[in-house]
């Protein structure tokens, strides 16, 4: 007949060696957590990417060759644009509160409103069908390329695509929380 198996007995070193192990695990998760906030960081309360809808003054199908219409981020709740492209002051990720949607050369494009030297809105010329800066003076194509410095690149792309009736665009962008 089997005996019974002894009762297990916890020395002090198998208490010594639990507390060390808990005692290192604490230790490093203090250490690591504080930089992987920093590198990772939650988004602010209430942020969040996504479609942003947006009413036009002038339905895209009534825009004429070299007609521009202006939009901003609608308020309520506050959002922001997410730039597709850019250089200079601007970059891909980067948010605009404004933008353009333009007719040229029989295609629509939608560009951010931030200049790329320093980032003012830029505003249409309609008698030279340029944009223009009023800030350092940069000037614009219709087709976002720089025209005149001293900005550095061209207007920075918003991806868009149409909505629902051809007054309403849908953007990428993001709802502040704020
Ligand atoms: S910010 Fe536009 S030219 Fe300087």
């Amino acid at each position: 007949m089997a005996e019974a198996a002894a009762p297990r007995r916890y020395t002090r070193r198998t208490f010594l060696g639990w507390w060390l192990a808990s005692l290192l695990t604490a230790t490093v998760i203090t250490a690591v957590a504080p930089i992987l906030v920093y590198f990772w960081p939650a988004p602010p309360k209430g942020q969040k990417k996504g479609p942003v809808n947006v009413a036009l003054q002038t339905p895209i199908d009534q825009l004429q060759e070299g007609d521009a219409v202006k939009f901003d981020a609608p308020r309520s709740p506050n959002t922001a644009f997410i730039m597709a492209d850019g250089g200079g002051d601007n970059a891909p990720g980067e948010l605009a509160f404004g933008g353009f949607v333009v007719k040229n050369s029989g295609k629509v494009d939608v560009f951010a409103i931030n200049c790329s030297h320093l980032g003012c809105s830029v505003a249409l010329n309609k008698d030279a069908k340029t944009f223009d800066c009023p800030c350092h003076g940069s000037r614009f194509h219709l087709d976002g390329t720089v025209l005149q410095g001293p900005a550095p690149a061209p207007l920075s792309h918003l991806t868009w695509k149409q909505g629902a009736t051809p007054d309403q665009i849908v953007v990428d962008g993001i709802v502040l929380g704020f």
